[in-house]
């Protein structure tokens, strides 16, 4: 009976990772990207169209270049990302959602 009892918890674990998991494949979609992309190629490019006019001056983080954008990379990837609060207007469309989190999940290269 014992033995049964633990079996069931393990199983019940189990479960509970799996499910877990579940979620955090949804809030980061496309985790299997086959294409590559780089900052100065794809990245750059949405944001300067859709980041820059506002995160160029005052309001921090500036996402001018690179270095800056890589220095914010976390919270850029929460907001416009996972959140989807950034831009402020309307998130960004599902490709450029998908080219820059498959560019983070691909260490985001600069060149
Ligand atoms: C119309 C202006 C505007 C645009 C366009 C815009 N932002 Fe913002 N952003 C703001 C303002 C205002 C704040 C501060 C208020 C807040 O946090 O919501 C902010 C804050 C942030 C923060 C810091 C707050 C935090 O949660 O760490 C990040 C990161 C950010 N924006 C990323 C982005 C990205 C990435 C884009 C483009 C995809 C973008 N923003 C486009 C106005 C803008």
């Amino acid at each position: 009976m014992k033995h049964l009892l633990k079996l069931s918890l393990a199983l019940f674990i189990v479960l509970i990772t799996a499910c877990t998991k579940d979620t955090i494949t949804e809030d980061t979609p496309d985790e299997e990207c086959t294409t590559a992309y780089t900052y100065d190629a794809d990245i750059a490019t949405i944001i300067n169209n859709n980041c820059v006019s506002c995160h160029s001056g005052t309001q921090p983080p500036r996402l001018t270049t690179y270095s800056e954008v890589f220095n914010s990379i976390d919270r850029v990837k929460a907001r416009a990302i996972i959140e989807k609060t950034m831009p402020v207007s309307e998130p960004l469309s599902d490709s450029d959602i998908e080219k820059i989190n498959c560019w983070i999940n691909q260490n985001t290269p600069e060149n």
